[in-house]
């Protein structure tokens, strides 16, 4: 059998629509108030993407800025792959979309759905393909568009989501830079608890399924927050037992950014201090599988991960889903 490559991140990109929705905006449609989203959630405002803006224009343009910081042309580009909820349609895939917006004509195109963890399981895919020596090139991006798909009448979900995209460019790497472990969990049997019910073959769309706003996203929230901090605690300790590592070697801890107190939980859980924790949930909200591609990408621009460091991302999401990234950058 040939040996293994390493498969490395070469390039960051990042794209958030320019329109703010601020606290202050969201006290105006629902009965909530910035104390409370500030204190309970850790959000202050959110980005929205633009009526003739899509998830795949978001994700073209975290792509475009990701392919210029690794020093690569679109058509160098063997895969991509799109980690995504918020598809611009059922189908063709966003991927395909992204494919044709940045003229990566060599590309295979597909999308994951992993809700908010698809970075995390896109990065593992990308990096077994690099690994074999199928592709060489692979461009991961995780874009959004939920305000979409978010019940601006719900207070519940209404505070919490925002658009954003985030990409990586995967090449092979010399040891000991790139992907160290990776690892992904799965809980079908919770899938009530956050979900999107309209639209797929269970519920077609249809007058009643738009009458009951079955295309909105649904989350019993508790249910979710009890769930989420053990659940990234044991994925980042699978995750460095697999690379027989410790949490003391991790340099920075890029959760997924859905809740402050789950984030804080995390890190307690797992041994890490918040200063060693990667936080830009108070300008972006939840964003799906876009929050770690982004917090990757905006923590590189602000020169928190240097050369060598070593940097664990972690997500849960609907699905449930779960899983972490050690990489050494
Ligand atoms: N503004 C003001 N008050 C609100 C509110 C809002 N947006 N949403 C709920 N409340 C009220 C509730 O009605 C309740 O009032 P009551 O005590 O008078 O009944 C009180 O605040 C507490 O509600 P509760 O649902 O227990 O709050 P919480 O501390 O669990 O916080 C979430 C709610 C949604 C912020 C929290 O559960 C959460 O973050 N869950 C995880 C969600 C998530 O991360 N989803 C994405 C996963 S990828």
């Amino acid at each position: 059998m040939t040996e293994l490559l390493t498969a490395g991140i070469v390039g960051t990109g990042m794209y958030v629509p320019a329109k703010v929705l601020t606290n202050a905006d969201l006290e105006k449609m629902v009965d909530t108030n910035d104390e409370w989203i500030v204190s309970r959630v850790g959000i202050k405002e959110r980005r929205i993407a633009a009526p003739e803006e899509t998830t795949s224009s978001l994700g073209a343009n975290a792509a475009r800025a990701a392919l210029a910081d690794a020093g690569v042309s679109a058509s160098e580009v063997d895969l991509i792959i799109t980690a995504t909820i918020t598809p611009d349609m059922p189908w063709p895939s966003t991927a395909c979309h992204i494919q044709r917006a940045l003229g990566a004509t060599r590309a295979a195109c597909f999308d994951i759905e992993a809700a908010c963890t698809g970075f995390v399981y896109a990065l593992s895919l990308a990096r077994n393909y690099i690994a074999t020596g199928m592709y060489r090139t692979v461009l991961v991006v995780a874009a959004e568009t939920l305000s979409r798909i978010t019940d601006r009448e719900d207070r519940n979900t209404a505070i919490l989501f925002g658009d954003a995209a985030g990409a990586a460019v995967l090449q092979p790497v010399k040891a000991p830079t790139g992907i160290l472990a990776t690892y992904m969990g799965a809980d079908g049997s919770k899938g009530e608890l956050l979900e999107l019910p309209g639209g797929g073959s269970r519920n077609p769309t249809s007058h009643a399924t738009v009458d009951s706003r079955l295309h909105y996203m649904k989350m019993k929230g508790n249910e979710v927050f009890k769930f989420a901090a053990r659940a990234m605690a044991s994925s980042n300790s699978k995750v460095l037992t697999k690379a027989e590592m410790t949490i003391d070697q991790v340099d920075l801890l890029i959760p997924h950014q859905a809740n402050m107190r789950i984030i804080e939980a995390a890190a307690r859980l797992s041994n890490l201090s918040m200063d060693k924790v990667y936080l830009n949930l108070m300008r972006y909200g939840n964003t799906s599988a876009a929050t770690t591609a982004v917090a990757l990408a905006e923590a590189r621009i602000e020169g928190r991960i240097k050369s060598g460091s070593v940097c664990l991302l972690v997500a849960f999401g609907g699905g449930f889903t779960w899983g972490s990234c050690l990489l050494r950058l």
